[in-house]
């Protein structure tokens, strides 16, 4: 088989999949940029809240107000770093304030067609692996190789709690967790425009009885074998 030349991946998957951690070390072992989608939405959202545009009004925001904001990426050595009015944010992106109002902003229209662009730009020399909830079905249809992330919704929750320091967390923990990340994933799954859908041809990958190091292995396996490298 000939090699591909730049090849786009692309991870969907609901929350807490594993789904950016996993990319970023399957693009490190692949020698390819990882493009963390989320992180755009959270960014857009950080600038709003700068601004000091209350949500209330970002229902009514257009493309080229949200534009005038001033969110960039820019290509670095494993990634993308990502600014907003000239400033590189990072930590910013993780804050209460962001995560509690990104979900609003990522189903408004016009949010997603301003990023729509800084995503595939970001794409346009390949050798990429990008995760969200719409790169195989809207951002990068074309991708070379599709992956679609699930696992159980208790083990998302426990990671997830995981990743917030509860190292042993109790039944009932997990049990509110998971009812947070269901909420999610039907607001992800039942809004309007670019829902979390499987892509058509993504392969499929459960990894709720894999640990870290088998989601990547498990990735960088397939990626080798469909591009024809390694
Ligand atoms: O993966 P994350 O938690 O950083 O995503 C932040 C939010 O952005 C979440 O509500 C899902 C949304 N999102 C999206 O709608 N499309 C993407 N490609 C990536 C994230």
């Amino acid at each position: 088989m000939t090699p591909l030349r730049d090849p786009i991946v692309t991870l969907d998957g609901p929350a807490g999949s594993g789904k950016s951690s996993t990319a970023r070390a399957v693009a490190d072992r692949l020698g390819f940029r990882h493009l963390d989608s989320g992180a755009l939405y959270r960014a857009l959202t950080f600038a709003l809240l700068e601004a000091g545009i209350p949500q209330t009004e970002w229902d009514a925001l257009t493309e080229a107000q949200l534009r005038a904001l001033d969110v960039r990426v820019e290509p670095g050595a494993s990634g993308f770093e990502v600014f907003v009015q000239g400033k590189a944010v990072r930590n910013e992106l993780r804050s209460p304030e962001v995560t509690t109002r990104v979900a609003h902003l990522a189903s408004l229209a016009p949010s997603r067609a301003t990023l729509m662009a800084l995503q595939r730009e970001a794409g346009r020399h390949g050798r990429l692996v990008a995760d969200g909830r719409d790169m195989g079905t809207e951002v990068f249809p074309e991708a070379d190789i599709k992956i679609y992330l699930v696992a159980d919704l208790s083990e998302r929750a426990r990671r997830r709690l995981r990743d917030e320091g509860v190292a042993e967390p109790s039944d009932a923990e997990v049990r509110a967790q998971a009812i947070a990340i269901a909420e999610r994933d039907r607001h992800d799954s039942e809004r309007e425009h670019s829902p979390l859908r499987r892509p058509d041809g993504a392969h499929l990958i459960d990894t709720t009885r894999l640990d870290f190091e088998e989601q990547v292995d498990a990735i960088v396996a397939l990626v080798e074998r469909l591009t024809g490298a390694g």
